[in-house]
């Protein structure tokens, strides 16, 4: 874990990655998240918490689900927000993330929502920061993704309240996944010992990188468990995994309702989206009884309302 993610009271400052976060900090986090959860059709609670503080959105990647609810969560807790457009921004001229970061908080930026294709950009902006403002990190390379590892795990916890009697596979192109990375280390500081990663052998990380047994055989990894969590397959990997098509990918990995039969009858199916249907799971079981996919997306808003609110205490 990054040294200034906590302060010197041992809070979180910023929210860099999840590992080596304790079970008391990601607990506690997950039980806020309980507070700020609104079923869908139900009227959204308004908060003022974070009033006349302002959360930037600095996403040099795209996104939909990640920065939309970033910005409800930031203002349904009284924040404004303000989406930076990248494209449409001094980065194009060549302004260093120092100088953007500098230029935004003598407007009163208070709390920096950031995306990158690069490692390290969240915690160089974390480390040039003023002591008052709050980096968070949105998704970062391959790397980590902490608000998905938090929602996937409060969605699981909400299903299956016993996480240390869970077994979860996880399918897919887990190498380049920080979704994985983020979710193995949410469910690793909430005692899940039993945690399959399954994917092409070119796919999987290296033996002892993450928690969690590995697999080149989707089936072995899915028998038995109690959740499954799919990945995206981005298909100009496909070739370099030796899988020739989506055909292929489908048959070997994807997860349709024969192979979801291996898992116990009431497992739960994951996916933090965006999805390739038909390539790693079927519409049928996306859509189907057991998935808790659009929960994610919901549970999503209230686990980074948890998080903001977090750095007021
Ligand atoms: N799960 C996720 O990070 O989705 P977006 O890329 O749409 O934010």
């Amino acid at each position: 874990m990054s040294d200034i993610q906590l302060d010197a009271r041992g809070r979180l400052q910023h929210l860099l990655t999840l590992k080596g976060l304790s079970r008391a900090t990601v607990t506690s986090l997950l039980d806020q998240a309980e507070r700020f959860r609104t079923p869908p059709g139900e009227r959204v609670k308004r908060h003022t918490h974070l009033a006349g503080k302002t959360v930037v959105n600095l996403f040099f990647e795209p996104s939909t689900r990640t920065r939309s609810s970033f910005e409800l969560a930031a203002r349904r807790l009284g924040a404004d927000v303000l989406n930076l457009e990248i494209a449409q921004s001094s980065a194009v001229k060549g302004e260093s993330l120092e100088d953007t970061l500098y230029t935004l908080e003598a407007m009163h930026a208070d709390v920096f929502v950031v995306r990158h294709k690069e490692e390290g950009v969240q915690e160089l902006m974390a480390r040039h920061a003023l002591a008052h403002v709050h980096v968070l990190n949105a998704g970062e390379a391959h790397l980590s993704h902490p608000t998905q590892g938090l929602l996937d795990a409060f969605t699981i916890r909400r299903h299956k309240p016993n996480l240390s009697d869970l077994s979860v596979a996880i399918v897919g192109d887990i190498k380049h996944s920080r979704v994985a990375r983020s979710a193995v280390h949410a469910l690793t500081a909430l005692g899940t010992r039993d945690i399959g990663l399954a994917g092409p052998k070119s796919l999987l990380p290296k033996k002892g990188e993450l928690a969690g047994e590995l697999f080149t055989d989707a089936d072995k990894a899915i028998a038995g468990a109690d959740v499954v969590m799919m990945l995206r397959i981005q298909k100009e990997r496909m070739q370099r995994a030796a899988v020739p098509s989506e055909r292929a990918y489908f048959k070997r990995y994807g997860l349709d309702a024969a192979r979801l039969k291996r898992a116990k009858p009431n497992a739960i199916v994951m996916h933090p989206g965006p999805m390739n249907r038909g390539v790693e799971i079927a519409p049928g079981v996306a859509d189907g009884r057991q998935s808790v996919i659009r929960e994610q997306v919901t549970n999503g808003v209230a686990v980074r309302m948890a998080v903001l609110n977090s750095f007021y205490p």
